[in-house]
């Protein structure tokens, strides 16, 4: 079965108003496919997007709750109504530097599915846990966590590939590394539902830049990108989404 591609831009917490025009400017000259890129900016910056443009627009995190006190935080539909159709789910700066545990992922990607909002599910592994040899243990963990939670969800969402030691270091996997792992996520996913783990989208992230993105995105199993530094020079972004 033929997956289209995806092209996801995670800018993190980085980004200006800026940026917002020269990104527009830019994607909007080329010929993107339907849903073929969505970019993630700050919340902040979402309705500085126009509503109509040839991108889809996502958010960083969302809360597992839905309204309420919760200081700082933000839900489904905020993020929707400034006009996010996808959110970021479990990053590893998130998981990592909030503390965010398998099971709260799971209750916010639950949360974004009810709001139809389509979650990118990021997994992977440490430096540490690929030494050890433990990187198919852990990417189970996470997938299985979600799939305990509510079985329909992950053929809800798009799965991104993050191996850690890979992320903002400059140092990818490599394309048969990427592949390799690629392949035993799906075949998880098929231990699941062997249709759905067909028709899921797996991006591969982590170091991803112009020079590097043809040759893992000539692999099997990755579908496309979840780019950040490189998502934030729009010149080179656009590379990227040219070559899906
Ligand atoms: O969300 C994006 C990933 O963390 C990859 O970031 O492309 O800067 O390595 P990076």
């Amino acid at each position: 079965m033929q997956r289209t591609p995806l092209i996801a831009a995670n800018w993190k917490m980085n980004g200006s108003a800026a940026l917002v025009e020269e990104m527009v400017d830019v994607l909007t000259a080329l010929p993107l496919t339907e849903h073929a890129v969505v970019v993630c900016p700050p919340a902040t910056l979402l309705t500085r997007f126009p509503a109509v443009c040839n991108f889809a627009l996502g958010g960083q995190t969302l809360s597992h709750e839905i309204s309420g006190a919760f200081t700082g935080e933000l839900s489904a539909c905020l993020l929707q109504e400034a006009g996010a159709s996808y959110v970021i789910v479990g990053h590893s700066e998130r998981r990592a530097l909030n503390g965010e545990s398998d099971e709260l992922i799971a209750a916010k990607l639950a949360r974004a599915v009810a709001a139809g909002l389509t979650p990118i599910l990021c997994i992977g592994e440490s430096a540490t846990e690929r030494q050890q040899e433990k990187t198919q243990q852990v990417l189970a963990r996470q997938l299985d966590a979600v799939y305990a939670s509510q079985p329909e969800l992950l053929a809800k969402s798009v799965i991104a590939y993050e191996p850690i030691w890979a992320i903002g270091t400059g140092e990818s996997a490599t394309p048969e590394q990427a592949q390799t792992t690629h392949a035993f996520i799906r075949q998880h996913l098929a231990r699941y539902n062997t249709q759905s783990a067909v028709r899921v989208k797996l991006l591969y992230g982590g170091s991803v830049n112009a020079d590097n993105f043809t040759a893992l995105f000539r692999q099997a199993d990755i579908d496309g990108a979840l780019v950040g530094g490189a998502s934030l020079k729009p010149a080179e972004f656009a590379q990227i989404c040219l070559a899906v």
